[in-house]
């Protein structure tokens, strides 16, 4: 059995770093696994300008503190008016690395989304041309449908089409949860991938309702029925270089959480690799971890490799119920549980 496993240093493909004290007591425990972020843009406001991007990269690096080598990588939320130029200048200046598609209304901070994807077209043909990933947030806000059905019909009616109409337009479908997602991006014959969370791999639409309404198991896309957490499973130990990590680790204070209308949202960056490596561990792929979480991404991004390692070692770690006090008060993913394995730097 192997109990230590040393891997090239892994990046996190999809991230909220949230902003304030939020920021400064999340972004550590993500640079302290990772060597690079794609962070999300969803602050309120919204990041929408190359201006705005620069300045939430200085307060992320400025969170962090001198000497940690850690690389935010800046994405622009698009509106319908979104400005072709703007992004292009920002993406040739190196502070856009990619654009970041919210439906109107799918998910937190996503009021300023786009209501029609038809309203980007001068968008998506830049993108295109200039070889800058599209992500998106997969799911239809349409509420005649279903929630648990939300993501499968977008990949039917929204993103079918697009890659058709934009044949070379790259394209990363974030934190997949169904089977139609997954088979969709493992076979298209088109420039494609998918992050995938570790909470999609480890928990079904049953720990929302364990005992009882469970607010720390609730994000969206909603976790699904266990057929399709098997089948996201199978996709991220496959070894396709279509797939791979991206925590979505979203951090809400506890009371946003454990309220009436409780936000969406797990944070699961302090445990996240080890979380992850239980799931590969389990499906007898410790082989396929470091493709996953070191190379898959980085190649589709065009990146090079991060230098350096990080090792994680067979032992029994306690996840704490609660992570920080007052304003930035969290429940980590699996709290109170007890995970296989530990970072070990
Ligand atoms: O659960 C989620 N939380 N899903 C998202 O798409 C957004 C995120 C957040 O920002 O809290
Ligand atoms: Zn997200």
């Amino acid at each position: 059995m192997t109990d230590r496993l040393t891997i090239r240093r892994p990046d996190d493909w999809h991230v909220h770093l949230r902003d304030g004290a939020m920021l400064q007591a999340v972004a550590g425990h993500t640079a302290r696994q990772f060597g690079r972020a794609i962070v999300m843009p969803n602050l309120t406001p919204p990041v929408t300008s190359v201006a705005a991007a620069e300045a939430y990269r200085g307060r992320i690096m400025a969170a962090l503190g001198e000497g940690v080598d850690f690389t935010p990588l800046m994405t622009c939320y698009l509106t319908d008016d979104a400005d072709p130029a703007e992004i292009a200048a920002g993406h040739a200046a190196g502070v856009f690395t990619a654009c970041k598609l919210y439906p109107a209304h799918a998910t937190t901070n996503s009021a300023h989304g786009v209501t029609d994807i038809r309203r980007l077209t001068g968008v998506l043909e830049t993108l295109q041309r200039i070889g800058m990933p599209l992500l998106i947030h997969g799911e239809v806000t349409d509420k005649a449908i279903d929630i648990f059905d939300r993501e499968a019909v977008f990949v039917e009616r929204v993103l079918t089409p697009l890659t058709r109409d934009y044949p070379g337009l790259r394209i990363v479908l974030e934190h997949i949860t169904t089977a139609e997602a997954a088979a969709f991006v493992a076979e298209a014959d088109h420039p494609i991938a998918a992050t995938i969370t570790p909470q999609h791999l480890l928990i079904n639409r049953n720990a929302i309702f364990d005992g009882g309404l469970r607010p720390h198991a609730y994000c969206l896309p909603v976790l699904k029925r266990e057929t399709h957490r098997l089948a996201v499973r199978r996709a991220a130990v496959s070894g396709s270089p279509r797939f791979f990590l991206g925590t979505d680790s979203a951090p809400h204070v506890v009371g946003a959480k454990e309220s009436g209308c409780g936000c969406a949202g797990i944070f699961n960056a302090p445990f996240a690799l080890e979380a992850y490596l239980r799931v590969f561990d389990e499906e007898g792929a410790l082989d396929r971890f470091e493709g996953f979480a070191s190379e898959h991404g980085a190649r589709f991004y065009g990146r090079p490799l991060n230098e350096g390692t990080v090792t994680l070692v067979r032992d029994a770690v306690a996840v704490p119920d609660r992570i920080g006090t007052g304003e930035t008060a969290v429940v980590p993913f699996m709290a109170g549980e007890t995970i296989g394995w530990r970072f070990d730097g």
